[in-house]
């Protein structure tokens, strides 16, 4: 089932009960951001939250956690709700093979219905916006996805980037955008400000759930995220062109907003509660000029909780982080299995690989941090073999403890790049990263004194299967 919008999604998640409408009037602060914050502690399937009577709210409708369960993640994916985590990473890897997946493009927009231009901008008339944590610095638009193209090749598809940045609104139609160096949109931001011109961007909101997954995806930066939108949702991904800039934006969006980064030109944004479970500072950041706003008539404004982990972002950037370093890995390492980097964005991952000899297991976590997402967040890397299911944390642990002699299986690389939001870097944005090598050495690697592994017997399985069975009907 592909979504072609995020009422489309939403109406499939309130009949799979994995919506919920909160009807009685409820404060813009802080209720909106404490109930999402809650559906992250409630236990496995919590449910997207739909409100629609805010206090100092006309016309108010709001949807929050949309992605913030395994079992809204399985549904974006037109999966059984009941998918087993693994299982979904395993189903989007499948997927990611259909790339590229041409998109269609549509005419007839619904954010068309209504729009506002120049001077009459006023984002506050058409959003009903609040604040997320009591720390943060202002409002957020958070789960916006951002299209650019390269001012060097503006022509070339594959590099017109879709992307996930977070924007503080700080005036009717002004916005700071914090684009993190190792992504795509500030090589383009730096193309444009080396020419001392301005940066046309898209700004879209309220996106179909796949949307949101590829615009947090780690890709090539000629891959198209339209193209890969089509591969996960089975069918083209539509698209339309936005009329100001001429983008090709999302068909079903709720909003588009328009508009240019002013060249050279910074101011304070922030802080923020992060995905790192604390806040950015306040820090010079790019801002943004809106010269056109688009949007559906009564706009569903989509934002997203975030803070301590786990969060709807974690689910979000779960699997979306997983393959992409899966098929990035396994196109030079094809002994690679499995990738886990589910753990805050993935700063910490662990990969399970064969090895073709002494060493290989930390070539391949080197290789790690060089993949797009490696280069910005991937601090530490747990090497496991490949019979070790690195999603399985007590496995992980076992081969951690099993395996690891720290004299030689630990490295330590100094001053390499990572996120400025990365707490324990130091300056901000460089940091030492660390390679656990928790694999058994093989030739030439003698090291260390492995006998044999014991392995399940073959017969346990059919146990397993008979125990279950038997406690069922002991306890009836
Ligand atoms: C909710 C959310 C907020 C994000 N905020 C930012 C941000 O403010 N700046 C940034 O550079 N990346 C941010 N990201 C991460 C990027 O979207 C993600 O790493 C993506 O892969 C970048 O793709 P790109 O290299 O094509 O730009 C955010 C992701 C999510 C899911």
């Amino acid at each position: 089932m592909a979504y072609d919008d995020l009422r489309g999604f939403l109406s499939t998640l309130e009949k799979e009960g994995q919506l919920l409408r909160i009807t009685e009037e409820v404060l813009p602060e802080p209720d909106l951001a404490a109930a999402a914050n809650a559906a992250g502690r409630i236990g496995e399937g919590a449910p997207a939250l739909w409100f629609d009577n805010v206090k100092g709210f006309t016309d108010a409708r709001i949807a929050l956690n949309v992605h913030g369960s395994w079992a809204n993640h399985a549904l974006a994916l037109g999966l059984p709700k009941h998918t087993p985590v693994k299982e979904q990473v395993e189903e989007f890897a499948r997927r990611w093979d259909a790339f590229p997946v041409a998109p269609e493009r549509r005419e007839d927009a619904p954010w068309r219905e209504n729009t506002q231009e120049g001077d009459d901008v006023d984002l506050f008339s058409v959003l009903p916006l609040f604040r997320l944590n009591d720390g943060d610095g202002g409002f957020y638009l958070d789960k916006a996805a951002v299209v650019s193209r390269d001012p060097e090749d503006p022509g070339h598809f594959g590099k017109q980037n879709v992307g996930t940045y977070r924007l503080q609104v700080i005036g009717k139609n002004r916005l700071a955008i914090q684009p993190v160096p190792v992504h795509d949109i500030a090589l383009h931001l730096r193309a444009a400000e080396e020419k001392g011109e301005d940066l046309p961007i898209a700004i879209t909101l309220g996106n179909d759930p796949v949307m949101a997954i590829v615009a947090g995806m780690p890709m090539g930066y000629d891959q198209s995220e339209y193209e890969m939108a089509g591969a996960l949702r089975g069918a083209p991904a539509p698209i339309a062109t936005a009329p100001l800039t001429g983008f090709d934006v999302p068909w079903g969006s709720e909003v588009v907003i328009e508009g240019v980064i002013e060249s050279r030109k910074r101011q304070i944004e922030g802080p923020f509660g992060e995905f790192t479970g604390h806040y950015s500072g306040g820090r010079r950041m790019p801002v943004v000029r809106i010269d056109r706003v688009s949007y559906r008539t009564n706009p569903v404004f989509e934002s997203l909780y975030l803070g301590m982990p786990w969060t709807e972002c974690d689910y979000l950037v779960g699997p979306n982080t997983c393959v992409p370093l899966l098929k990035q890995l396994r196109a030079e390492f094809p002994e690679v299995q499995a990738v886990n980097a589910m753990y805050t964005h993935g700063l910490l991952a662990v990969i399970s690989t064969r090895k073709r000899y002494g060493g290989f297991a930390k070539a391949v976590a080197m290789r790690a941090m060089t993949t797009p997402h490696g280069l910005g967040y991937i601090t530490t890397v747990i090497v496991v073999d490949e019979d070790v299911d690195p999603f399985d944390l007590p496995q992980v642990m076992w081969a951690m403890s099993s395996k690891v002699n720290p004299a030689d299986d630990v490295v330590v690389l100094p001053n390499l790049s990572v996120v400025e939001l990365a707490p324990a870097a130091q300056p901000a944005g460089l940091t030492s990263k660390m390679i656990i090598d928790a694999t058994t050495p093989v030739h030439p690697d003698t090291r260390g004194n492995f006998s044999t592994p014991t392995k399940d017997l073959p017969e346990a399985k059919d146990w397993a299967a008979r125990l279950q069975r038997l406690l069922s009907e002991a306890r009836g």
